[in-house]
Parts: C-alpha cells; sequence; structure tokens
C-alpha cells in the first residue's frame, strides 16, 4: 500500500497529482490546498480521467490534514508563484510563512514521511522544511535539478535535431540565475556533447538554461508546471519503487563539495529512504568556483529565512 499527498492543488500540485495518477502504481492520492474546493475538484477532475486513461489511482481531495494521515510521501507546492520582474527570491517572504505551516501539519500526521518540496525559492524553503520538520537530511529534500536539467536537454535535443531520451546531463548548485549547467558531464547517447554542438552553440543553451524559469513566466504571466509536477512525480517514482534513479537534487550538504549548512542541488541516488547517496563529481576548479558562487548566492537567502525567525 502507498500513499502520496501532495499540498498545493495549484498548477504544479494538480498537475504532479494527475501524472503520478496516471503512473498507476500508488494507493491513494490525496491533494490538499486551503482552497478546499479547488482541491475536492481537481482530484475530481483526475479521478474522472481514470475511466478514459485506464488507471485505478484513487485521488482525493481535501482542506484537513486528518486526511493526509500515514503518507510515505509527500509533495510541498504550497505557496505563490512568481510573476513578470519577480526572482525567485522575491517570494521568500510569504513562502516561508506558508511552507513551515504546511511542514508542521504534515510532520503531525505522517511521522515516517519522505518529504519533498518545490515552492521557490526552492533551495531556502527546502532548508526551512527540513529544520522545521526534525526529520534527518536524506528524507526532506528539493526538486528542481530535474526540471534545470531537463530544460538543458529539451534545449540540446532542438539544437542537434536528436530525442531528448537521448540526451544525459548533471546540472548543479541553486535553482536561480546561478545554477550551473554541467558540459563535460553532457552527453548525447554516451557521446559528449562538447564533440557534437560547437562552444558558442552550448554556451548559449547554458545562459538560456539559467533564465529557463523566466522566459515561461514572460510568456504565461506566471512559472512554469506541466514539467515541473512531471518532475516532481519523477521523484516520487523513484522513492516508492526503490528504482535507486540519479537524479539532481536540492539536498542538505555536509562537507559535500567543501559546503555545510545548506540546501544545494547535486547529484544524488533516490531509493526508499529518500536519498540513498549524494554523489561527489571530481569538478575541475572553475566548476566548483562556479558552484560556490551558486552556493554564496544561496546562503545569502538562508541567511534572509533564519532573520525571519519563522
Ligand atoms: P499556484 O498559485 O498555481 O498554486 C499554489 C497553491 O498553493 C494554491 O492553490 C494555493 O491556494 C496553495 N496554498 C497557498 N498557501 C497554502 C497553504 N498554507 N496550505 C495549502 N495550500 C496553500 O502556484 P504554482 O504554479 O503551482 O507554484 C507553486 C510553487 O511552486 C511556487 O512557489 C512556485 O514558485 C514553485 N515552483 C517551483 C518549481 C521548482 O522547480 N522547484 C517549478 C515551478 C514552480
Ligand atoms: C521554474 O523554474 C519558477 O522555479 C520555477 O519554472
Amino acid at each position: 500500500m502507498s500513499k502520496v499527498t501532495v499540498v498545493g492543488a495549484g498548477n504544479v500540485g494538480a498537475t504532479c497529482a494527475n501524472v503520478l495518477a496516471h503512473m498507476d502504481f500508488i494507493n491513494e492520492i490525496v491533494l490538499i490546498d486551503i482552497k478546499g474546493d479547488l482541491a475536492v475538484g481537481k482530484a475530481l477532475d483526475t479521478w474522472q480521467q481514470a475511466p478514459i486513461d485506464f488507471y485505478s489511482t484513487k485521488v482525493r481531495g481535501t482542506e484537513d490534514y486528518k486526511d493526509t494521515k500515514g503518507s510515505d510521501v509527500v509533495v510541498i507546492t504550497a505557496g505563490i508563484p512568481r510573476k513578470p520582474g519577480m526572482t525567485r527570491d522575491d517570494l521568500i517572504a510569504t513562502n516561508a510563512q506558508i511552507v513551515s505551516g504546511v511542514t508542521k501539519n504534515v510532520v503531525k500526521h505522517s511521522k515516517n514521511a519522505i518529504i519533498i518540496i518545490v515552492s521557490n525559492p526552492l533551495d531556502v524553503m527546502t532548508y526551512a522544511a527540513l529544520k522545521v520538520s526534525g526529520f534527518p537530511s536524506n528524507k526532506v529534500f528539493g526538486m528542481a535539478g530535474i526540471l534545470d536539467t531537463a530544460r538543458y536537454r529539451a534545449f540540446l535535443s532542438t539544437e542537434l535535431g536528436v530525442s531528448p531520451k537521448d540526451i544525459q546531463a548533471v546540472l548543479m548548485g541553486g535553482h536561480g540565475d546561478t545554477m550551473v549547467p554541467l558540459p563535460r558531464y553532457t552527453t548525447v547517447a554516451g557521446i559528449p556533447v562538447t564533440e557534437m554542438i560547437d562552444k558558442d552553440k552550448l554556451n548559449a543553451i547554458v545562459d538560456r538554461t539559467k533564465d529557463g524559469g523566466g522566459e515561461l513566466v514572460r510568456l504565461m504571466g506566471t512559472s512554469a508546471w506541466y514539467a515541473p509536477g512531471a518532475a516532481a512525480a519523477q521523484m516520487v517514482e523513484a522513492i516508492l519503487k526503490d528504482e535507486r534513479r540519479v537524479f539532481p537534487c536540492c539536498i542538505m550538504l555536509d562537507g559535500e563539495y567543501g559546503l555545510k549548512d545548506i540546501c544545494l542541488g547535486v547529484p544524488a541516488v533516490l531509493g526508499k529512504n529518500g536519498v540513498e547517496k549524494i554523489i561527489e563529481l571530481d569538478l575541475n576548479k572553475k566548476e566548483l568556483e562556479l558552484v560556490q558562487k551558486s552556493a554564496k548566492a544561496v546562503s545569502e537567502v538562508i541567511e534572509v529565512f533564519k532573520n525571519m525567525k519563522v
């Protein structure tokens, strides 16, 4: 038996619940939102899709945390998204309160859950949820790297005229303008990407990836949801099926890459215990500098959170 709760029935949360329902292996998905009718409505809509798309996953909407009791995995998407002109960091004042409150409610009813944070600013909200939960760091971590890497892979796919399925890549650092796509660890069906694309085009793709979230906010007036919802669902699947998939995840570091007391995107193995292992890449000097610069930017926002005394 497996039970998943998705907190926040907005664009990302509802998409995540819908993708998970389609995977057809989870017994029960609970969608919870302060707007209870919205959660009930979107859950009902997803359930009514079941006879068409042929799955049996029960999906239930609620505003009562009692219904989340005993969840194996909880995905937190509650909070406001950014509007054009805003950075993810501009969301901290509102979302730190929301994510902290939600986390308290989640842990009260699901003491053994693994918690995946999606709300922005992602790295800092992951840090906040980890501290508030009192859980070990293998059980509270964030989704951003799968999304950012997917954007990078999608752009490369278009440029090279090859299937996105065949592009493998790693991206590290914070979920912001300082994120670090790693061309040295990018391949096209095992072929180093640098053998297939010239430097200027690759640099342009790296820059577009860093602005990938912003590009969509400018197009839509709010942030993305299809790829983010699917990315969070992929993490849930890896955990519940104990797949030991390797994904970039936002995780509390304890000396890895020379960093401590910070949640940052690093490659990791995901399985039934959540983060099974953090992979330490043998970064060169330039790559390490970029990761450290990104860590510095995230640490500054973590300090803002600490001073908020939520
Ligand atoms: P949305 O506005 O569509 O949905 C957010 C939902 O959260 C709303 O339905 C709202 O009622 C609910 N909510 C607010 N306070 C709540 C509370 N205390 N308890 C329960 N529910 C509550 O926003 P969207 O587009 O779904 O984005 C959600 C968050 O995810 C934003 O912070 C956004 O920046 C972030 N995001 C993060 C990504 C990542 O890669 N980590 C990617 C995309 C979005
Ligand atoms: C994104 O990257 C806004 O974090 C969100 O789409």
